[in-house]
């Protein structure tokens, strides 16, 4: 055989014991985050992702922008579809930023858009999926037709219980608080009735449990105005693949991340391991019901009263 025949044909080879390994190693991850889900604690209830790399996945292809953020729609179908299917009940994207209206004209109408098309287009088959879905952000300055379709597809799926998909859009974490601080202001509470709980209650994301995990793509390993209160004490996990790349071994990969992590909220390693057990001997060991059943008044809490701070 001539030397470069030999050359080709070991590189070939190469390849597919490469390819095989992969997917070898693929497999090993999925099988090891399937593990961890059936164990059941490592789960995260809550994934929030930071969408980047549309434009970089665009160029890279010498496409325009908009066809990148249009692959990232894709991107986001498959992720529905993976929180479903390793039962991951919540999931929260950024897909607009109060700073990226400092983008060109066209990009901006581009991205508003895709929101207007993609809720037109998959609103019905998520409805009948069961999916949620949450504006989260400020509902001032987008259009009124986007605004009416917003408040459509949260009222049509309010009642959905199988998945919630929260999507940011118009939002920034600091004018969030803003929002909230102007909404606390405008309702007359005194200082010393304001704690951590009452300021949760009048942020847009009133009523939702925080992000255990935060994904971002594109390898960046900024937070860009994300959820900042919200996301205090999750876990980060930053991968290279760009968003419309994103699919089922990055998705492990970072279930699989974060079933590794040990958090522990401020607290030491031995509290957190006294916490587990006595957790765990509960399960075992019901507690005695209460002799006495406690009161039902609960003290009522204020509630936002500017539209703004959902
Ligand atoms: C960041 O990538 C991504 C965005 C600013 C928009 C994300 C939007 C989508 C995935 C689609 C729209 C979503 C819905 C729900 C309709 P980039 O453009 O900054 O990428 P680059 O850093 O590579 O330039």
């Amino acid at each position: 055989m001539a030397k470069g025949q030999l050359k080709r044909l070991l590189s070939t080879i190469g390849t597919a014991i490469d390819g095989g390994a992969r997917a070898q190693e693929a497999e090993r991850r999925a099988e090891l985050a399937r593990l961890h889900i059936r164990d059941g604690r490592a789960i995260p209830q809550h994934i929030a992702i930071i969408m980047d790399g549309n434009g970089r996945w665009a160029t890279k292809r010498h496409l325009p922008r908009s066809i990148g953020h249009k692959a990232g729609v894709d991107a986001l179908r498959r992720t529905v579809e993976l929180c479903d299917d390793y039962h991951v009940p919540m999931l929260t994207v950024y897909a607009f930023s109060t700073e990226n209206w400092g983008r060109p004209p066209e990009e901006v109408d581009a991205l508003m858009g895709l929101l207007w098309e993609t809720i037109r287009s998959d609103l019905e088959r998520l409805h009948q999926n069961g999916v949620k879905l949450r504006h989260i952000g400020r509902f001032e300055g987008l259009s009124p037709d986007i605004q009416r379709a917003i408040r459509h597809m949260e009222d049509l799926t309010k009642d959905n219980t199988a998945l919630t998909l929260n999507v940011c859009f118009n939002y920034g974490g600091r004018a969030e608080i803003v929002d909230a601080v102007r909404a606390i202001v405008a309702a007359g509470i005194p200082a010393e009735q304001i704690t951590e709980d009452l300021i949760e209650r009048y942020l847009y994301t009133s009523g939702l449990p925080d992000p255990d995990l935060v994904i971002r793509t594109a390898g960046e390993m900024r937070l860009s105005n994300y959820l900042i209160w919200q996301v205090a004490y999750a876990e980060y996990y930053s991968t290279p693949t760009l968003w419309p790349d994103f699919g089922h071994d990055d998705f492990v990969a970072a279930l699989d991340a974060f079933a590794q992590r040990k958090r522990r909220f401020g607290k030491t390693d031995a509290q957190i391991a006294a916490e587990h057990e006595a957790e765990q001997r509960a399960k075992v060991e019901p507690a005695e019901p209460p002799v006495a059943a406690p009161s039902a008044s609960t003290p009522s809490q204020p509630q936002p009263a500017v539209k703004g701070a959902r």
